[in-house]
C-alpha cells in the first residue's frame, strides 16, 4: 500500500473531489464513497487498500462497525491465535493497546504488511462490498462483530463527544447524533448495510465469515471463545480447557483488566485523535435504556424492523 504513484494519487484526489459530502456531520468531512460514509482522513487509504492489498490465504481480517466491540474482539483474537507464543504473563496486551497489536489497515498506509508475522491479523471497518477482491476471494478468513444498534448509537455518541472535545470542537447533542445515526450518515454507515453485508455472506459462506454479536460475547464468553478458536482452526485442546486457558484469556481481555492497565489509561491513538481510555467505557448490554426516550427507541426499532429483521438478523 505504501507509495502510490504520483499520477495514481492525482486520480484518487479527482475521484474524492467528485464525491458527495455529508453536510451535518462533525468534522472531519465524510464522503459518500461506494454507498458508505467515509471520513476524508481515511478515504485515500481505503482506496489505496482496495487497489493494492493482496490477501494471503492465512490472513484473518477482523471487521466491525465502529463501537460494536472491536477493541475487545481484537484482544480476544490476538490471544487465541498467539496463545502458543505468549501466555498471560507475557502477552503483548500488557504493554500495548489491542489496536496496536491488530492494526486498522485504513489508518496506516505506511504499514509494512509483508513484515507482519503469519497468520497476519488485520482489521478494518470497510463494508463487505467494498473490501479488496483478494479478501473476498482468497482463502483468508473474516471475523465480524456487530452489536445492538441502540447500544452502538449511545456508545458512538460518547466516543464522538470525547473526540470533539479533544479537537476543541463544539460538542454534539445526543439528539443530533441520533438523527444522523438513523439517517445512516455515520462513520462507515449506514449501519444496516454494514451488518447485512457480512450477515448475508456469513450465511452463504460460514467457513469464510464468522458473524459474532457483542451481546453473545457478554453472555457466554467461554462458548464464543471456543467458536472463535475452532473457526480459525486452532480449537482449544482438552488439556487447555482443563487448565483454564479459556478463562484466563477471557479475564485478560475483560473490560476491567484492559481498562486498568497502565498502557490503556493514558496516551492517544489513531493519529492522536482518540484518548486510549475513551475506548473503555461501560461495556454493558442495554445501556441505551439510560439515554434514549421512548420515541427514539421506537424510531430506531422500526428502522431495524424494516432494514435488518427481514433478513433473519435480530437483536
Ligand atoms: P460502551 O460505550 O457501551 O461502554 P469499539 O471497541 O468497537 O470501539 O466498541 C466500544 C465499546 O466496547 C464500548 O462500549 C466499550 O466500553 C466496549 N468495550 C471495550 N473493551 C471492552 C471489553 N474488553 N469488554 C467488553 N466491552 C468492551
Amino acid at each position: 500500500i505504501v507509495g502510490t504513484e504520483e499520477n495514481e494519487q492525482e486520480a484518487i484526489d479527482e475521484l474524492i473531489a467528485s464525491l458527495p459530502i455529508s453536510e451535518g456531520l462533525v468534522r472531519p468531512v465524510h464522503h459518500l464513497y461506494q454507498n458508505f460514509w467515509c471520513p476524508i482522513t481515511m478515504l485515500p487509504n481505503v482506496i489505496a487498500f482496495q487497489r493494492h492489498f493482496k490477501a494471503k490465504d492465512k490472513d484473518i481480517v477482523l471487521i466491525s462497525h465502529p463501537k460494536s466491540g472491536t477493541t475487545w474482539l481484537k484482544a480476544l483474537l490476538f490471544s487465541v491465535v498467539n496463545r502458543s507464543r505468549f501466555d498471560i504473563s507475557n502477552t503483548p496486551l500488557l504493554t500495548s493497546n489491542p489496536h496496536e497489536v491488530i492494526p486498522f489497515i485504513e489508518h496506516k498506509p505506511w504499514l509494512d504488511l509483508d513484515g507482519l508475522a503469519e497468520p497476519r491479523l488485520l482489521a478494518t471497518h470497510i463494508p463487505y462490498l467494498s473490501l479488496p477482491e483478494s479478501i473476498k476471494w482468497s482463502n483468508c478468513q473474516i471475523i465480524y462483530i456487530c452489536r445492538n444498534p441502540l447500544d452502538t448509537m449511545v456508545s458512538s455518541w460518547y466516543f464522538l463527544v470525547e473526540a470533539t472535545r479533544l479537537m476543541d470542537k463544539p460538542v454534539w447533542s445526543l439528539e443530533e447524533h441520533f438523527e444522523t445515526f438513523c439517517q445512516g450518515e455515520i462513520l462507515f454507515g449506514p449501519f444496516w448495510e454494514h451488518m447485512l453485508g457480512y450477515w448475508k455472506e456469513s450465511l452463504e459462506r460460514p467457513s469464510k465469515v464468522l458473524f459474532l454479536k457483542y451481546e453473545d460475547l457478554k453472555e457466554d464468553i467461554g462458548g464464543q471463545l471456543k467458536k472463535l478458536a475452532e473457526f480459525v482452526g486452532l480449537p482449544f485442546t482438552e488439556e487447555e480447557e482443563e487448565g483454564g486457558v479459556i478463562e484466563e484469556i477471557a479475564k485478560m481481555c475483560s473490560l476491567k483488566t484492559l481498562k486498568d492497565l497502565e498502557v490503556n489509561r493514558s496516551g492517544k491513538l489513531f493519529g492522536r485523535t482518540i484518548e486510549k481510555r475513551s475506548l473503555f467505557r461501560k461495556g454493558e448490554v442495554g445501556d441505551w435504556a439510560n439515554h434514549l426516550t421512548p420515541v427514539m427507541v421506537d424510531r430506531l426499532n422500526s428502522i431495524m424492523q424494516e432494514k435488518i429483521n427481514p433478513f433473519g438478523l435480530q437483536f
